[in-house]
């Protein structure tokens, strides 16, 4: 029997990285988990445990330290990263953008620096599709321009230039950058799931609130966008379908050397009314909306084209929007209430 890999996985107690880690283990490789808990509990690594029978190793560290990072990789044989750690909410960006550029960008110098002293040369990013700014057209190509509107979108391009020019000066170096869509659901079990802090800002965590009786309706961001109905379309993704993006992903990465950029998307865009009419019909509650102004900085249209990822990666996503519906909801009543 071939020794197990070993995959570090920071943020891996996070709303992805949960669901990651659950798959990397029962998919056999070993789970370091580097996380500070900032926005996610250690009750999560608890929860992994139940789900998968295995307790994944904990570093309850910032990645942004060092002597802390340089300890966890002399204490573990790692072979491969796949790196989420990063502080996310586009409104705080705004507010702190010193403190995003900070911390999301000293972990990834911070993470490369150790992961060269240590010869590790494999490495998987969190990346967005935020990094494709206010798209000219959809359905969103890899190659198309990059810009962003906000410091936290920035962090992820600057990340993926970091990433990218450190691959171009150490040829062993394998980086995949993956451009996430809209990731939402639950695990099946419902026992790991998003967990937003005080008033969510996305969408399907405020429409689960809603449907719990916590807020009394949902504002719907604008009705008078370029679309069929007016409101704003995205590309929502289950959170299964990302994480098995990531294994896909990893697997790559060992094969190839220098950078590939894929998009994890459906390819399919819905509308936000489109949501609300879904969750309805998949878990038979009426969620009250209301419409309000655009929110500033959304954009009209923003969807994949998932095409490369399975052409390359083999990947493509599986989970229907009635899935990612229930398993929201599911997870809201089981545990997140
Ligand atoms: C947002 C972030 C993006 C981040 C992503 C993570 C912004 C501008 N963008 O994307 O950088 O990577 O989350 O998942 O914040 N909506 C409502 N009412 C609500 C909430 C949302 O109508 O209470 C609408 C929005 O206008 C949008 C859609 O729902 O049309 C999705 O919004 P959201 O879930 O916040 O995701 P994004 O804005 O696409």
């Amino acid at each position: 029997m071939p020794e197990k890999e070993t995959v570090l996985l920071t943020g891996g107690a996070g709303y992805i990285g949960s669901h990651i880690a659950v798959d990397l283990i029962d998919s056999g490789y070993n789970v370091v988990i580097a996380d500070n808990f900032d926005n996610s509990s250690p009750e999560v690594i608890d929860r992994i445990e139940e789900i998968t029978g295995v307790r994944p190793i904990l570093y309850e560290i910032d990645v942004t330290n060092e002597e802390d990072l340089r300890q966890l990789f002399k204490e573990n044989q790692i072979d491969s990263v796949i790196h989420l750690a990063g502080l996310k909410a586009v409104g705080e960006s705004v507010e702190l953008p010193l403190k995003y550029y900070s911390n999301n960008l000293n972990a990834t110098l911070n993470l490369l620096k150790i992961m060269e002293e240590f010869g590790v040369n494999k490495i998987v990013f969190s990346s967005s599709a935020t990094v494709y700014g206010v798209p000219e057209t959809v359905p969103l190509t890899e190659d198309m321009p990059t810009s962003c509107t906000n410091p936290y979108g920035w962090t992820k391009l600057m990340g993926e230039q970091i990433l990218t020019d450190a691959a171009k000066a150490n040829e062993d170096l394998s980086v995949i950058l993956l451009r996430y869509f809209n990731p939402v659901g639950a695990h099946k079990s419902g026992l790991i799931g998003e967990k937003p802090n005080g008033i969510p800002n996305n969408l399907m965590p405020y429409i689960c609130d809603v449907a719990k009786g916590k807020r009394d309706h949902l504002s719907v961001f604008g009705n008078d966008y370029p679309t069929k109905d007016g409101t704003g379309v995205r590309d929502y993704i289950h959170i299964l379908d990302l994480s098995s993006g990531h294994l896909k992903a990893l697997e790559y990465a060992q094969d190839q050397k220098g950078v590939s950029v894929f998009n994890l998307g459906t390819g399919t865009g819905y509308s936000v009314l489109d949501i609300v009419n879904a969750f309805e019909k998949a878990n038979n509650i009426k969620i009250p909306y209301e419409f309000t102004p655009r929110r500033e900085g959304d954009v009209a249209e923003c969807y994949a084209d998932p095409k490369k990822a399975l052409e390359i990666l083999d990947w493509q996503a599986v989970h229907s929007l009635e899935e990612m519906c229930q398993d929201s909801w599911n997870w809201t009543q089981k545990t997140n209430s």
